[in-house]
């Protein structure tokens, strides 16, 4: 296996304002709504992409229009936006736009929401995304080797007003698991990785590339958005010299604040969007450092100042503050409630955790109250919950494994209110939350959005081996 190298010659970052590697945008009016909408086409096709740099092969990838990320899909809050998605992939495959709250017809879900997307066919989704933010899109099927090949974008959505910063930055960071020449090893699916901690790779990228820096300027603020596209890594990143202040998690907003003990935690799907002042010194490097596992620290890329003197004398003040989304706020005090435990999995000493009245697969290890939907989605799989349209819930998720569980929602965005009794503060707002082992965390949320939606852990590897259930609104 490829140790995480690192070329000299990776440099990009996607400098959002410039518009920079969006797909091209060509207008069309739409039958009912009253602004016409943004439309975008993606491929998903195979290609090969230089993810480690000129001094290795290229690797042979999965992708969307022949790029590692895919493109860049920005939209406005509250404007219709269609994508016309070809598949030329060879298998089916279906997109997903995590984060945001759609009809359900357009969640991308194979089998519960759309048929997979034959091969050398289309399929055209249409929404209109309510919140800004920092969203993003992979496919819903085959999603082991279809996001772990390299099937993932970012999906920008800007706010009518432009946010005040000098710089808008979007890392798409992405793990791979290489063999020595580059190539994208295989064995995806094994019972190791299904049972543990899921396919953790070897190799990390910033926008594609295993990045040596990344270039900034002394005084400057810049708004980083950072998306985790990877199947299994969790990263827990460190700015050295420098204070992130966290301004949205998973696209919402909440209060500015710096992350505890300095680590921002992002699990697989999440994203943050960080407010960063360059106080550094001018021809300075300072590193970023993902020290989540163990044994396994190693820097992501640097910061980079250039020889310039500060942009401005004194640092910026306030803080930046986005404004909020139109997510409806849940009635806690006629919220029903429900627990649910995530169980299975290898416990210590390599027993793997029983767990009784399975109505899934028999290939499930892992199941959320007993039940477990393997795959990408099952036609036909009894809902867990059927909630009320329009009501409140708190749903409490109770880590009884010895595993990290990022565990998504589709459809809604959800407040955190409190982990193991302690109640969450800065008003956070998600559509994944990192559940860490034998923990609990509560969240709630408005039914509002009709239609069956996925509630899974985003480690695919998870997933796809059972921690996966269906809450019916209706
Ligand atoms: Cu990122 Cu089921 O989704
Ligand atoms: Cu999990």
């Amino acid at each position: 296996m490829l140790a995480t190298v690192r070329a000299a010659t990776s440099r990009r970052s996607f400098l959002i304002g410039a518009g920079l590697f969006t797909t091209g945008i060509l207008s069309t009016a739409s039958a009912n709504d009253s602004k016409p909408a943004r439309q975008f086409t993606l491929t998903a096709a195979k290609g090969r992409a230089p993810l480690v740099g000129n001094a290795h092969p290229a690797t042979d990838v999965w992708c969307y229009d022949g790029g590692i990320p895919g493109p860049l899909i920005r939209a406005r809050q509250g404007e219709p936006i269609r994508i016309v998605v070809e598949n030329r992939l060879g298998e089916g495959t279906t997109v997903h736009w995590h984060g945001i709250r759609l009809p359900i017809a357009m969640d991308g879900v194979t089998g519960i929401s759309q048929p997979p997307i034959a091969p050398s066919q289309r399929f055209t989704y249409e929404f209109t995304p309510p919140d800004a933010g920092t969203f993003w899109y992979h496919p819903h099927a085959d999603s082991l080797q279809q996001l772990g090949r390299g099937m993932a974008g970012a999906l920008i959505v800007e706010e009518p007003e432009p946010v005040a910063v000098d710089r808008d930055v979007l890392w798409v960071l992405t793990d791979w698991r290489l063999t020595e020449d580059a190539q994208i090893a295989s064995g995806f699916g094994n019972g190791m990785d299904a049972a543990m901690s899921g396919r953790v790779g070897n190799t990390v990228t910033v926008n594609g590339v295993v990045s040596d820096e990344e270039p900034v300027r002394a005084g400057e603020r810049i708004r980083l958005r950072l998306v985790n596209s990877s199947l299994a890594r969790i990263m827990a990143l460190r700015f050295e010299g420098h204070r992130p202040l966290i301004v949205a998690i998973d696209g919402q907003p909440c209060d500015p604040h710096e992350p505890a003990g300095g680590r921002l935690l992002l699990g697989p799907a999440m994203r943050a969007d960080i407010a960063l002042d360059m106080l550094g010194e001018p021809g300075r490097r300072y590193r970023v450092v993902d020290d989540f596992y163990e044994g396994l620290v190693y820097w992501l890329t640097k910061l980079a100042y250039d020889d310039k003197p500060p942009l401005r004398a004194h640092s910026l003040d306030p803080p930046l503050t986005l404004p909020r989304n139109p997510v409806p706020e849940p009635d806690l005090a006629t919220a029903q409630r429900h627990e649910l435990h995530l169980e299975g999995g290898m416990m210590g000493g390599g027993a793997m955790m029983g767990m009784g009245g399975m109505s899934g697969t028999s290939h499930a290890v892992w199941a959320i109250n007993g039940s477990s939907m393997t795959g990408d989605g099952q036609a036909g799989m009894a809902p867990l919950l059927t909630l009320q349209l329009g009501r409140s819930y708190v749903l409490t998720l109770r880590n009884d494994t010895a595993w990290w569980h990022p565990m998504h929602l589709h459809g809604h965005s959800f407040r955190v209110l409190s982990r193991n009794g302690q109640p969450v503060p800065y008003r956070q707002w998600a559509d994944t939350v990192l559940v860490p082992p034998k923990e609990e965390v509560e969240i709630a949320f408005v039914a509002d959005n009709p239609g069956d939606w996925m509630l899974h852990c985003h480690v695919t590897d998870h997933q796809v081996s059972g921690m996966m259930v269906i809450l019916r609104i209706a």
